[in-house]
């Protein structure tokens, strides 16, 4: 066996409502999982849930449930949206189960037998809202809390602390070394700065039971829990160790049989803007400390918002996913989210803007292309593929080669306007070439199977191009080519495979429209 590739999402707070954000992260690492798999690798996607911490706690409190009952019922919610977004992930990991629990208590014991934990008193101010500890340099100018943090309190209490300080110059002279490990480069340059210009304060790995109790317990501390992000960032180590990866189970002594998938190190975290900090600083540190290799990458992607505004429930400004998917379909909706918005900048999602590019980009463009090219061999040719040809293969194939290089490369937009530059230029051929008049004159007849040919291998071509960004797509152009499933290669996009005398199957929109009255 072999190292896996090895990707991961954000793992989301389980009391929140599935939101535009989480469907977009959850997509872009969906895309980029398939096109490794397609591109020949053996793949590991985890996804999963954030359950502990005080707004847990609170949340369940309100309703007057138990914090594990409550966590399980909404968590069934949150794997339901994940096959809604149909997602491939191979696992989904809770941090309330068991096997992840015990991995960060035997993290936590090990790095206190090492010496990297101290007590030490606190006194001052505490966001509830954020679970994070604030100082003086978070105030405002007027000496006020920014709003985002919540409601901020006053408190004095002991905890325990991770001595950060030892870490700081490494973990600089890593990221200068490796420019790869943040993307994009200007998130990149952020923590730099951020780092060059400050000295790290040690980071509190707990909340005492007092104060909170829905956590992992401290194993050498009954007074306290472990900080919900310490918790939470250990949740993409913790499932290679329970699946036996041999090389976190042995650097860490666990007693699983070291026969599991080779997972560690991961080559993506894929994660929203907000949360650099943690895994670009905290979560580095937290496995040097453990003697684990750090992630290849922590891939930054930015914020959407809606008509120009932060997605909010309380304003009513938000984008319903599920609601998207059933009214214009699982693959218009991961089409929008990626045509629309690079991995990286902020987006803005328009109904309106939606609307056009399902329109122009899906019903027009690849829609009608399947749809004219099958109806025409079906009238003109009885639905028999004609002789190969190879008018259009030099630009097929160009596609091909450089679409594999922008999914090497995470450049999952810039790989979607190339496929589309084949739908368009495939458009374009059948205006061209006038299929239709062609039919009309039989000394034209070898001209003809020549277009159908060119036409009915691009379809073939771009389904398999397409198969990571929308997979029923890719197997809805399969079935109506009457080919069977989607090859898992993206070579086998390669021109010519359409073999000659194959019949096609019956043409029906994949992309009806939806701005005129249905015919
Ligand atoms: O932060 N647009 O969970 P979370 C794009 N549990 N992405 C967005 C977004 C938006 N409007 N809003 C949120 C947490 N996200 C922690 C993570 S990981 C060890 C623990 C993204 O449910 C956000 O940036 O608040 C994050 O990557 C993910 O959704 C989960 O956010
Ligand atoms: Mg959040």
């Amino acid at each position: 066996m072999s190292k896996r590739f090895y990707i991961t999402t954000a793992i989301d707070y389980v009391n929140g409502q599935p939101h535009l954000g989480h469907a977009y992260e959850k997509i872009i690492t969906d895309v980029i999982a398939r096109a490794h798999r397609a591109l020949g690798e053996e793949v590991f996607f985890l996804t999963g849930l954030d359950e502990h911490g005080q707004k847990v706690q609170q949340a369940a409190a309100a309703m007057g449930k138990e914090p594990q009952a409550y966590c399980d019922e909404l968590a069934e919610d949150w794997r339901r949206f994940v096959d809604k977004l149909g997602l491939s992930n191979d696992e989904f990991i809770r941090t309330t189960q068991p096997r992840h629990k015990q991995w960060v208590q035997t993290v936590l014991n090990r790095l206190h037998a090492q010496g990297d934990f101290y007590l030490k008193e606190y006194r001052g101010f505490y966001s509830v809202k954020e679970e994070t500890f604030l100082t003086e340099k978070d105030r405002r100018p007027d000496g006020s809390f920014d709003p985002a943090w919540g409601d901020v309190i006053e408190l004095t209490e002991q905890n325990y602390y991770f001595r950060l300080g030892r870490h700081q110059p490494w973990l600089i002279d890593h990221i200068e070394a490796n420019p790869d490990f943040i993307a994009p480069d200007y998130r990149r340059n952020e923590v730099l700065g951020f780092l060059k210009n400050n000295v790290l304060e040690d980071l509190c790995i707990t909340r005492p039971v007092s104060r909170l109790n829905w956590g992992i317990p401290l194993p050498f501390d009954p007074n306290y829990v472990t900080y919900v992000w310490f918790d939470a960032l250990s949740n993409y180590a913790s499932l290679p160790g329970a699946l036996g990866d041999p090389l976190v189970v042995q650097t860490l002594g666990l007693p699983h049989p070291p026969t599991g998938p080779e997972l560690w190190p991961a080559d993506i975290h894929v994660i929203g803007k907000d949360i650099i900090k943690f895994h670009a600083v905290y979560w580095p540190i937290m496995l040097k400390a453990m003697g684990l290799p750090l992630p290849k990458q922590v891939l930054v992607h930015g914020w959407w918002q809606k008509d120009g505004a932060k997605l909010s429930k309380s304003t009513g400004n938000i984008v319903d996913p599920v609601a998207v998917i059933d009214e214009w379909g699982l693959d218009a909706f991961r089409y929008y989210l990626v045509r629309e918005l690079a991995i990286g900048p902020d987006g803005n999602w328009t109904d309106a803007g939606f609307s056009s590019r399902y329109h122009a980009e899906l019903a027009n463009g690849l829609g009608n292309l399947l749809n004219r090219t099958l109806n025409m061999v079906k009238r003109y040719r009885q639905g028999a593929v004609p002789q190969p040809h190879a008018e259009l293969a030099p630009e097929a194939n160009a596609v091909l080669d450089k679409l594999t290089t922008l999914l090497r490369h995470n450049e999952l937009q810039e790989g979607l306007i190339t496929i589309w530059s084949l739908v368009n230029r495939a458009n374009q051929y059948i205006d061209q070439t006038a299929p239709f008049k062609l039919a009309k004159d039989p000394a034209q007849s070898t001209r003809l199977d020549q277009v159908l040919y060119n036409l009915l291998e691009c379809c073939r071509v771009l389904a398999v191009l397409l198969s990571p960004y929308l997979p029923t797509t890719a197997s809805r152009i399969f079935a109506q080519l009457n080919l069977g499933p989607v090859p898992h290669l993206l070579t086998e996009a390669r021109w010519g495979k359409l073999p000659p005398g194959h019949k096609v199957g019956e043409p029906t929109p994949l992309f009806p429209r939806k701005d005129q009255p249905s015919k």
